[in-house]
């Protein structure tokens, strides 16, 4: 056994606030909470997003950078800290990060060949139809690059919480921040008109995304929308995947934790905003509303390269900055995810990072490796509870977050409302001398609320209705 490192924190708020903001904003933001405000009826989904963010998300957030600072432990040991009997609560939540990281690089693996495309002059070819498809069924590529964006990872979190993760978030959260905007402010101004002679506009698009649709509502569609809302809520602010807390352990005592989470949500909200005022004008404008339908991968790989084709000249450029945006997003997060596995090694089994990292790294390149091929030599169609059709990658992302991550959560609900009592949270936020907001909302949600919501979603997330 190998001694434990001492315990490294963040140099200040800035540092861990653009870190676990850095973990919120990922892929979830870009590539799903546009999908889901144009599905569900525009501006009615967003002022749900929102409202829940400053209840629901607020709780969730709250709560786990509270667990890390208060045991200052990592995921798999904080849970046993607050009570010894709540140890394998940890273990579950240091195996969901592990299962996230490999299919997450193998997606920043086609972030950086998409880069790469556009960067070379290449972006035309993107937009062909088959050409996604045939890119992640090959042998080597995918392989390659997914490589690269662990290599990448790794690299970061070997350099540890200040070198590595902070120092990284206070250079590309900025920019990516910088890039979205520019990116959406030029979505805005677009106009184009399609062989039928149809004009759309950016600005129409920009209508869609915020303008309520209240023409078919119903009860059953305000549910799915709520719920929608919810379960995008919890993939973007990286909860229940033992992040926070991770993050939340390198947190100094003196630092004030009610400002910087809301500084956190803010950021992770106004991006997935951005995001949406971003992608959906674009799409709508170049492809109409077909085009509005698509989310996730196809969003991002098939749909977007269209556009940028669309676009013309410009497109390329566009084209680059829109994957280095992306590639960020995935970066930032991506860290997080290893660095609360390399945390769990580093403090249950008294590893050193260097070690911690490097058995990380081998073990997702492995996994990873298993996803890639998961398109053509491991090729299968399985058929998921929820009724999708699933390769390795789906599996391992239903088994994170629709089964996993949903339990870790209502499983930390009850730790804290029911058993080590919502004041623990309260006096741990509260210590640093400023008083908590929102306290009595936050006590009626961690003890009730929140896991009967979550109990909810987990529900429908594994097809039960
Ligand atoms: N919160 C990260 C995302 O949205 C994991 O992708």
């Amino acid at each position: 056994m190998e001694k434990a490192t001492k315990r490294h924190s963040f140099t200040g708020s800035l540092g861990f606030v653009l870190a676990a903001a850095g973990s919120a904003v990922g892929l979830g933001n870009i590539w799903r909470f546009p999908y889901l405000a144009a599905k569900d009826g525009g501006g009615l989904f967003l002022v749900i997003y929102i409202v829940l963010a400053f209840t629901f998300g607020f709780t969730l957030l709250i709560t786990e950078i509270s667990i890390g600072r208060m045991t200052k432990q990592s995921p798999l040991t904080a849970y046993g800290r607050l009570s010894s009997k709540w140890k394998p609560l940890g273990v579950i939540a240091c195996i969901v990060p592990a299962i996230i990281l490999p299919y997450y690089c193998a997606i920043g693996g086609w972030v950086i060949k998409y880069l790469f495309v556009f960067i070379t002059g290449d972006g035309i070819k993107a937009a062909e139809n088959g050409y996604f498809t045939s890119f992640i069924s090959s042998e080597a590529e995918p392989v390659i690059m997914m490589i690269i964006f662990l290599a990448i990872t790794a690299f970061i979190v070997f350099r540890g919480v200040n070198k590595g993760i902070e120092a990284m978030s206070k250079i590309l959260m900025p920019v990516l921040l910088i890039l979205v905007i520019v990116i959406a402010v030029f979505s805005l101004t677009l106009t184009y008109t399609d062989d039928s002679g149809v004009t759309r506009t950016g600005l129409e698009g920009l209508g869609k995304f915020v303008i309520p649709d209240f023409s078919n509502i119903t009860v059953g569609s305000f549910f799915t929308t709520l719920l929608d809302a919810m379960g995008q809520l919890f993939f973007s602010l990286s909860v229940a995947m033992g992040i926070m807390i991770t993050y939340g352990s390198y947190v100094n005592d003196d630092a004030n934790l009610k400002t910087s989470i809301n500084r956190i949500e803010i950021f992770d909200t106004l991006v997935a905003f951005l995001a949406g005022v971003m992608i959906i004008p674009a799409v709508y404008a170049f492809e109409g509303n077909a085009g509005m339908e698509s989310s996730g991968p196809g969003l991002l790989f098939v749909t977007m390269p269209k556009v940028f084709a669309e676009m013309g000249g410009i497109g390329r450029f566009v084209g680059i900055l829109f994957f280095a945006m992306i590639l960020f997003a995935a970066l930032t997060s991506a860290v997080s995810i290893m660095e609360a596995v390399v945390s769990c090694l580093m403090d249950g089994m008294r590893m050193s990072r260097n070690k911690a990292t490097g058995i990380e790294t081998m073990v997702t390149l492995i996994a990873a490796l298993l996803v890639c091929f998961g398109y053509n030599f491991l090729y299968f169609e399985a058929k998921l509870p929820n009724g999708t059709t699933a390769q390795i990658l789906d599996i391992m992302d239903y088994i994170s977050n629709n089964l996993l991550m949903p339990i870790v959560a209502i499983l930390t609900c009850i730790l804290i409302g029911w058993v080590v009592k919502p004041h623990t949270v309260i006096e741990e936020v509260e210590k640093t001398g400023c008083k908590m907001s929102r306290k009595t909302l936050y006590i009626v949600m961690i003890k009730f609320v929140t896991p009967i919501m979550l109990t909810v979603l987990f529900v429908k997330s594994i097809g039960l209705f």
